[in-house]
């Protein structure tokens, strides 16, 4: 995200590409719409059209009614496709685990003999020059490029909810529950989230950090942690 970027962010899976052409739908459904009853409520004010024995008008009554659930249909449908797309888990290569905790996040990638480490937020006055404020954390989350990837969210306290807007991932972590979805991340880079539950006094200070990198990297990274 950059300064005034007041739409989404460039999406980094395929998932959030299709939120975004989805947004961009609804969203142009709803100005076409905007436009219409605001003309008309307009209009109203001048005209006189007045009609002393109008009792009842079945046609257009008809119209206006099936007419909005027609236009709901065309939002319902591509809503409902994305829905179960978003649901889908197509052979993962790897799994990490995410767990809450007031108030960070600690990750386990339980296929590679139990890695597992804490991320804490970097505080304001512990930040680099070229950090990012509230949002860089001590231990960022490697994940390779080009690969499906499985999360599995939890909680060790209250409700937190893991969530990185650039891939479209959004689960929330609950206690004495495993939440399960998949992303895609199809370049390389970092990619920034937060916690959106609000969980206690520091909840806007658990953020997350994704540093996507080519698989070879990532086979470095993980053969580097395992031995020691
Ligand atoms: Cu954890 Cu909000």
């Amino acid at each position: 995200s950059t300064w005034a970027n007041l739409g989404l962010q460039d999406s980094a899976s395929p998932l959030m590409e299709q939120l975004i052409f989805f947004h961009d739908h609804a969203l142009l459904i709803l100005i076409m719409i905007t436009v219409l009853v605001g003309y008309l409520m307009f209009m109203l004010f001048f005209n006189s059209y007045i009609n002393r024995f109008l009792l009842h008008g079945q046609l257009i009554e008809m119209i206006w009614t099936i007419l909005p659930a027609i236009i709901l249909l065309f939002i319902a449908m591509p809503s409902l496709r994305l829905l179960y797309l978003l649901d889908e888990i197509n052979e993962p290569s790897v799994t990490l685990k995410s767990i809450g905790h007031q108030w960070y996040w600690s990750y386990e990638y339980s296929d590679f003999n139990d890695i597992e480490f804490d991320s804490y937020m970097i505080p304001t006055n512990e930040l680099a020059n070229d950090g990012f404020r509230l949002l860089d954390v001590d231990n960022r989350v490697i994940l390779p490029m080009n690969s499906q990837i499985r999360i599995l969210v939890t909680a060790a306290d209250v409700i937190h909810s893991w969530t990185i807007p650039a891939l479209g991932v959004k689960v929330d972590g609950t206690p004495g529950r495993l939440n399960q979805t998949n992303f895609f991340i199809n370049r390389p880079g970092l990619f920034y989230g937060q916690c959106s539950e609000i969980c206690g006094a520091n909840h806007s200070f658990m953020p997350i950090v994704i540093e996507s990198v080519p698989v070879n990297s990532f086979i470095k990274w993980i053969s580097k942690n395992v031995n020691s």
